[in-house]
């Protein structure tokens, strides 16, 4: 993909302002914590491993400035921040896992005020390399599910756009077509915000990546026509049972997928698990503005007064999913013990 949606340079933050495609490739410049919080509740960067790699970076910018002259003033300052961006959504576990981990990175070191700062960016870069990395491999471990597939349906986006590049859901679509296998997409247009229409289907047809939009409404037909031979979606968060956080939609979808007999992949990178939650049923759900719902691009299309019910995400049982695809290999049911074991290597 040609676009990066998040890039440091030049001591500077820029983040494509997906708010604006795709119609207008723009990026927006934060340039302090409380302008990445807003950049990550707005949207204007968004899916979980971006919204936690731009947090990373929202982390310098909120201490870089810090007048801290001890260690550990500089702490409390990094702790404070990190605390803060954390409150910009709550149901990508990514988002926190982050902040977490350019903490403790800063917090084992005993170093000048300085060395410190140095040590929260040097974090920031450090996931941004890393995600390139971890979705190629997201990529490869996941292609052979769907080497002998023409079509595949996605939900939301869970691709280059959310992550530093390339993707999750659609990195081993991405990974096939590499090697001269094009897969057809059928991208649900993702009510209320589009992010299907409006980012998946550009980012796909930028690689060149054939793509049929549909309204998510037309996901049955599509499923019970044999159109697609699976259905393969990113998460925001995964509890220890499997159940998993994404995108509003993702559950219906999954129940769709097995009444018609249709393999549901989720494709994530291990930061997504969150192994404190026994299950679903506990996992933040982020419920946003009823404008979402009662306007469509600025213009109402609901009588006043209504009320609304929003959630932006909600929780596909375990046992609708078929596999896990993560980087470091596909995870298959039973998925309470494979993933006891995949937090016992990962040392969580
Ligand atoms: O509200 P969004 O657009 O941030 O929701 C994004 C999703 O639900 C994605 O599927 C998920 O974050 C995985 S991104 C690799």
């Amino acid at each position: 993909m040609a676009v990066a949606p998040i890039e440091w340079a030049d001591g500077r933050l820029r983040l494509l302002d997906q708010t604006r495609l795709p119609g207008e490739v723009r990026y927006v410049e934060p340039a302090t914590a409380e302008a990445v919080w807003e950049a990550i509740r707005a949207l204007r960067v968004r899916g979980a491993p971006a919204i936690g790699i731009a947090a990373a970076f929202g982390l310098y910018l909120g201490v870089r400035g810090s007048e801290a002259r001890t260690r550990e003033a500089f702490l409390a300052d990094v702790r404070r921040v990190a605390e803060y961006l954390a409150t910009a959504r709550p149901t990508a576990v990514n988002l926190s896992w982050a902040l977490r981990r350019v903490q403790r990175r800063v917090e084992v070191l005993e170093a000048p005020v300085d060395t410190l700062k140095a040590e929260v960016l040097a974090g920031a870069l450090e996931l941004l390399e890393e995600d390139r990395r971890t979705c190629r491999d997201i990529g490869r471990r996941g292609a052979p599910l769907l080497a002998g597939a023409r079509a595949v349906l996605t939900h939301c986006n869970a691709g280059g756009l959310a992550t530093a590049q390339y993707g999750t859901a659609l990195a081993p679509i991405y990974h096939l077509h590499e090697q001269g296998h094009t897969l057809r997409v059928y991208v649900d247009e993702t009510r209320p915000l589009l992010q299907g229409a409006r980012l998946t289907a550009w980012e796909l047809l930028q690689a060149g990546i054939p793509v049929t939009l549909i309204t998510d409404s037309m996901a049955a037909v599509v499923l019970r026509q044999r159109r697609v031979d699976a259905v393969i979606v990113g998460a925001d968060r995964v509890a220890s049972n499997g159940d998993t956080a994404n995108k509003i939609g993702t559950y219906g979808l999954a129940v769709l997928a097995r009444e018609h007999g249709v393999p549901l992949y989720v494709a994530l990178p291990t930061s997504t698990f969150d192994f404190s939650l026994p299950d679903g049923d506990r996992i933040p759900i982020e419920e946003r503005s009823p404008d979402e719902v009662t306007h469509l691009a600025g213009v109402r299309t609901a009588p006043e007064g209504v009320d609304v019910f929003n959630p932006a995400f909600d929780v596909t049982p375990a046992h609708l999913i078929t596999a896990f695809i993560t980087e470091v290999g596909v995870i298959h049911p039973p998925f309470g013990p494979a993933l006891a074991q995949l937090r016992k290597d990962l040392g969580r």
